[in-house]
């Protein structure tokens, strides 16, 4: 006959399953079905069984309490199983845990990147940033600039016309115009901006590009000044050891002029197909203002002089990334802009 503790503890362990079953999974309560109300070795079937060789007291007290947990079971295991057919009905709980799904932010344009990249270096030289016009004059554009309109670079060939005596700018340096006749020097400017010419895309040309000018004029400024800055934005843009030299040249408006070259990026020098094996790269047109700009702008000559520069972005852009084709930047592809990304 089972001793009244022994029942205590089976009724306790009993009040413990109806706690553990509000809580449980499907498998737990099956479990605990078969061990405390299974019909032949269930505890509270054994319990209830045994009831009858008790004494009568003990047999109510024990009676009553079996009988009310047997009910608080069945009901807590009811509930949980209705609970959890809910659960398994409902839409999938969210996982505030799970990482998002990258977003793509967008990137700053590679060739706006270093359009960015070239002026800030000039910043540190002393130069203000300053934009213009697209749509300009055939004066700002040639006359001013000392190109006769009879100039090869004038010629209907190369130039869109929007009308007569008004034209897409060909280049920037028509804002070395309009800055000197709007300001005094000492005059220090860069200015970026999109220029138009009618050549076809090949790999290395494009009917709109971007340019970035540049001037400088004070009382003073010699030859000197104009290599040592144009050294330093080199050293300062692509790297200290990149040597530069100066090819002389022409451009109407500049007298000396020169093309500047940096050492071939890709081959540090030594020749390869970039540079067409001759370890450097064209990256500007430059030159000392001619003193002919000057009186067309209201600059006195005789007191002032100054350097000018001029370079394609694109082509910057291109050696510095091993870019092999202006078209890439013009066609937003995704698998091109996105490795741009910060
Ligand atoms: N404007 C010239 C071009 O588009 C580039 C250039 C050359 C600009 C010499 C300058 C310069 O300021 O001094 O081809």
């Amino acid at each position: 006959m089972p001793q009244t503790p022994a029942h205590q503890e089976q009724l306790d362990a009993v009040a413990h399953a109806v706690d553990r079953a509000s809580r449980a999974d499907a498998a737990t309560l099956a479990q605990l079905k078969t061990e405390i109300l299974g019909r032949k070795a269930g505890t509270l079937t054994l319990i209830l069984r045994s009831l009858a060789g008790l004494p009568s007291e003990e047999r109510r007290a024990i009676g009553a309490r079996a009988n009310q947990l047997k009910r608080a079971l069945e009901e807590a295991i009811a509930q949980r199983e209705l609970a959890l057919q809910q659960e398994a009905r409902a839409p999938k709980a969210l996982d505030w845990t799970m990482p998002s799904r990258p977003v793509w932010r967008g990137a700053v344009h590679p060739v706006n990147a270093v359009t960015d990249e070239i002026c800030e270096v000039f910043r540190t030289l002393g130069f203000t940033r300053v934009t213009g016009p697209e749509a300009e004059t055939e004066d700002y554009n040639f006359t001013k600039l000392n190109i006769g309109l009879d100039h090869p670079a004038a010629d209907e060939h190369d130039t869109f016309y929007l009308g007569p005596g008004v034209l897409l700018r060909t280049h920037t340096s028509p804002m070395q115009a309009r800055v000197m006749e709007q300001y005094q020097p000492p005059i220090r400017i860069v200015v970026p901006g999109r220029v138009y010419r009618r050549d076809a895309f090949d790999p290395s040309h494009s009917p709109v590009f971007e340019q970035i000018e540049g001037l400088a004029v004070d009382e003073g400024i010699s030859f000197v000044d104009f290599k040592a800055a144009i050294d330093t934005f080199v050293k300062l843009f692509f790297s200290r050891d990149t040597a530069v030299r100066f090819r002389p040249s022409f451009f109407p408006f500049t007298e000396p002029s020169a093309e500047v070259d940096a050492q071939c990026q890709m081959c540090r020098g030594s020749g390869c197909s970039t540079c067409k094996q001759t370890g450097w790269l064209e990256i500007m047109g430059a030159g000392m203002v001619h003193p002919a700009v000057f009186e067309n702008c209201g600059i006195d000559p005789e007191r002032y002089t100054g350097y000018a520069f001029g370079m394609g972005v694109e082509r910057i852009a291109m050696l510095r990334h091993g870019i092999p084709d202006i078209r890439l930047l013009w066609e937003n592809d995704m698998r091109l802009l996105s490795q741009f990304s910060e």
